[in-house]
Formats: C-alpha cells, structure tokens, sequence
C-alpha cells in the first residue's frame, strides 16, 4: 500500500517534461549510436540486473564504490539509460550524492526543488520528478545542499519514497556518495533491494573494496561493475573479480570467439 496516501499516477500526470539535451562532456549513452563503446557493455549490465528482477522483487538499486571518481555517476546515469531504452521499462535516475551531486549538470537540469527540498518539507514530490522528453527516463535532482545528509537519509519519509516509487518505475537507480567517505550510500543500501559496487580499474585498490564490501549490508551486492577496463584485460589480471564482474562478459565473450577464429585459422593453414 503506498503511504502517506501518495498516488504515484497522480504524481506522473504532474510531472513537468524537459528535453533531452545532455551535457556535451557528460560521457552519457548515444542512443544513435548502439554500437559505440560503453553502450554494448551497458545493455550486458542491464541484461543481468533484468535477469535478477525476473528472479526476485529487485526495483530500488543503490550505484555506489569505495572512493571518489571511480564512476558512481557515470555508471547510474547510463544504466539508468540504457533500462529506459527499454520500451514500457519506466526508470528513476535519484541523485542521492547530496555532497557532490552531478545528474542535474549532466541533464543541464535545475540541481533544486529536488529530494533533499521534498524530505525537508519544501517542495513536493511531483515538483522533483522531471520526465526527459521523448524517453522513458525520469530524473531526480539532488535539490539544495544540507548540512546534515545523514539527518535527511535517516527520515521515516526516504523509506516511504522508496516504497512508493516502485509502484510506478520499473527501476529506481540511486547515485550515491562514496561508501569510505561517507555514510550515506551504506545506509541507502539497507533501504533498497540491490547495492552495485563500482570500482576503477588503475584506481581502486583491493583493501577499499575489501573495506567497502565491510561497510555495505553485504548480503545485497548484487555484483561489482569494473570500469575503465579494457576489453580482455579483466580475466588475466583481475581475476579477483570474476564472481561479480557483470560488465565485461560480453568482452569475455568477444575474446572467446576472437580465440576460436584463430584457432580455426591456424588449423587451415
Ligand atoms: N568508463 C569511463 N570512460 C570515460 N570517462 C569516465 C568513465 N568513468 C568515469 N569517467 C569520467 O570520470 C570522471 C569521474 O566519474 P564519476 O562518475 O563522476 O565518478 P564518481 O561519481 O564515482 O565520483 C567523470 O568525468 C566521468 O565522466
Ligand atoms: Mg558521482
């Protein structure tokens, strides 16, 4: 039953359209252009979270790692992305990084009203949801900077919204501080259904993730996304990651069949 009595339709019905125009250097997906890398490794990080979702209840994901730039933003806006691309697959892009948000520069959107305004009493939740035109993508903006995050995280009223987006998006994907700077991704993670660790090849170490992994309610990782790897790279040196790496089994895929074809070129000649 959704609380508060909020009808989450009505709220739809209200929410105000903006276009669709990207910030030139935000790094986003190029739905024109299916084909340009990181778009195919995104859809592979879709289909796996798709898979989850037909298996259990999994709608609110919280997209965090240990450390600042390792790729929280980048990841959150362009899985959300490539889930709206989707047809019918309604999907909430929530700037929960109060320190530090960034999806209202990269949608060139207003950074407030927006959640921190809607938990303060300020503004309402109609008022903070921006549907991007054209698309099945809506977008949460971090809203005014607080002194306090954790105060505002901790409110009954984050649990009701997370109670209630679900009853219209099929996706609530959470971009967050990071976990060893601060505690709100942490505390996010035990609200919502999936946590997604991203780590930064060349910049994350493994004593972060290790650290990382202590600070989450570690029985809802749903997996680890490596960014900035290069295709190939991941299954010779990384292989700590193997379990959860997502991302790169498209690559690994790729570099099987790129193997066969050698061999079987090999056996020709
Ligand atoms: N795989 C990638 N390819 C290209 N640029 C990236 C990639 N991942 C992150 N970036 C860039 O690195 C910077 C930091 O990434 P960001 O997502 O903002 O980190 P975080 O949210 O973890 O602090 C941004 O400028 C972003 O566009
Ligand atoms: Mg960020």
């Amino acid at each position: 039953m959704a609380p508060a009595g909020i009808n989450m339709q009505d709220v739809l019905a209200r929410v105000q359209e903006v276009p669709f125009q990207p910030l030139a250097d935000a790094h986003l997906l190029d739905a024109t252009r299916p084909s340009e890398a990181p778009a195919e490794e995104f859809r592979s990080l879709r289909t796996r979270l798709n898979h989850l979702q037909s298996l259990s209840p999994i709608h609110n994901v919280v997209v965090t790692s240990p450390s600042p730039a390792e790729g929280k933003s980048f990841t959150a806006v362009n899985l959300a992305l490539a889930e709206a691309q989707l047809s019918g697959n309604l999907t909430l892009l929530a700037d929960f990084d109060f320190r530090r948000p960034i999806v209202h520069s990269m949608f060139q959107v207003d950074r407030s009203p927006g959640i921190t305004d809607y938990l303060m009493g300020k503004a309402e939740l109609h008022q903070i949801i921006k549907k991007v035109a054209g698309t099945n993508l809506y977008i949460m903006p971090a809203g005014e900077a607080v002194l306090n995050p954790l105060e505002l995280l901790n409110l009954q009223e984050v649990n009701n919204l997370f109670n209630i987006l679900p009853t219209v998006f099929n996706w609530v994907i959470l971009d967050t501080p990071p976990l060893l700077f601060a505690a709100d991704a942490s505390l996010l993670s035990t609200l919502c259904h999936g946590t997604i660790l991203v780590v930064r090849i060349g910049t994350t170490t493994i004593d972060s993730v290790t650290r990382a992994m202590q600070s989450l309610c570690e029985n809802n990782v749903l997996g680890i996304s490596v960014n900035g790897a290069r295709r190939g790279e991941l299954y010779s040196k990384y292989t700590y990651y193997h379990s959860y790496y997502y991302a790169a089994e498209n690559a690994r895929a790729e570099e099987l069949q790129a193997e066969a074809a050698a061999e079987a070129e090999n056996k020709q000649e």
